[in-house]
């Protein structure tokens, strides 16, 4: 494989494929991340051979030092993207493009080599192929895709590695939040922010998920299931939740959401919520927002909604939000018709029930 270049990647199969009986049993109801395919692509990259090996093979677990960099300094970054098997017949990804980019900007951010974001399309599209009758038919499943990339050299200096592993895994899902939840509960974190200017919020690392563990704990403890954020520096402006961005709805039917600071993740699905609010006529504003104004605006009303969204959550109304001052219910704690619109809007292109005005869909077959 030349060090820059998409050249096609081996393709093994594995000898021992989950029986068809048991994978249809198991995409009956998958919920989220605990069930596997039967490949992985791997590519590996040396500061000598630049990426090298690229293939598909069976999925297997990884052989590590006990020293490698990983294991120690977290030098980490994944992705998370869907396959979506169209009821009209074929699959597609929605904006791999868009992920390909972002992962190349973590790369950056957290000194590692960026694998070429061709290469990185090329990797996630043979997984799917191969392993295409993992994704689910069942109405709103879909087939989850983990490309991650860690730090391989085995050496205890806190330096960038000079190995790299890039490695695709797949996860046929349905929800993300148990029971698919109509809306969910918000703690709202004091002790705890996730990102400070400077830091590492906008890149998708591991260390960030990591670090947001203790405060989605006490969530749960206070009967939460996810936390927002707030800045680090004020501990005022709404950030974003544990995994997911976050959008408010108003009175006037205007749509806000925090703008792109550096402290937050850059969603795709933040980025074409606000490309398909604007087509259907909303004005959409990426501007702060104060907890102590999302407050007085639940109470007063003119705040009429709220939800989260993402790859993973793809749209979830927010129904109560708490905190050690704060106790607050928006509008009547379930799904507002702005949020179901969009949610619908983005689903009908994900699942080619609307046209594709924007070119997000890359057809696998
Ligand atoms: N914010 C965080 C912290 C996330 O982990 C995610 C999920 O990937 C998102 C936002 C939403 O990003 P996307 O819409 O690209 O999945
Ligand atoms: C995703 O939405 O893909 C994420 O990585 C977020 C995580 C909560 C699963």
């Amino acid at each position: 494989m030349p060090r820059d270049g998409a050249k096609k990647l081996t393709i093994e199969r594995n000898p021992n494929p989950v029986a068809a009986s048991e994978r249809e049993a198991l995409l009956q109801n998958p919920g989220f991340g605990r069930v596997y395919t039967d490949h992985m692509a791997t590519i590996r990259y040396s500061e000598a051979r630049g990426w090298h090996d690229g293939k598909i093979g069976p999925r297997s677990a990884f052989n590590l030092d006990p020293s490698t960099l990983v294991l120690h300094y977290a030098q980490e970054i994944f992705e998370g993207m869907k396959a979506y098997r169209w009821p009209a017949g074929g699959a597609t990804l929605f904006r791999p493009d868009a992920n390909a980019r972002r992962f190349h900007n973590s790369a950056v951010r957290l000194a590692m080599a960026p694998l070429p974001e061709e290469l990185f399309l090329e990797s996630v599209r043979a997984l799917v192929r191969v392993d295409k009758d993992w994704i689910p038919t069942a109405d709103g499943a879909s087939l989850y895709l983990r490309p991650f990339m860690i730090a391989t050299e085995a050496v205890l200096g806190v330096k960038p590695s000079a190995d790299y592993l890039f490695c695709v895994i797949a996860s046929p899902v349905g929800s993300y939040f148990k029971g698919g939840a109509p809306a969910v509960t918000l703690w709202i974190s004091e002790d705890y922010t996730r990102a400070a200017p400077g830091g590492t919020g906008d890149a998708k690392c591991g260390g960030n998920y990591a670090a947001s563990l203790a405060a989605q704990a006490e969530a749960i403890r206070e009967g939460c299931d996810q936390v927002v954020f707030l800045d680090a520096v004020e501990r005022r402006w709404v950030e974003e939740l544990g995994g997911m961005n976050i959008f408010f709805v108003f009175d006037n039917g205007s749509v806000q959401t925090p703008p792109l600071s550096g402290t937050i993740l850059p969603g795709i699905t933040r980025d074409s919520l606000i490309t398909i609010a604007r087509d259907l006529g909303l004005t959409v504003r990426e501007e702060p927002y104060a907890i102590e104004q999302w407050q007085l605006d639940a109470e007063s009303g003119r705040l009429r909604e709220a939800f989260a969204c993402g790859t993973a959550a793809v749209v979830t109304p927010i129904g109560k939000v708490k905190g050690r001052k704060r106790n607050f219910t928006i509008a009547d704690g379930g799904a507002g018709p702005v949020t179901g619109r969009l949610k619908a809007a983005l689903l009908d292109v994900q699942f080619g029930r609307a046209a594709d005005r924007h070119g997000w869909i890359d057809r696998l077959f």
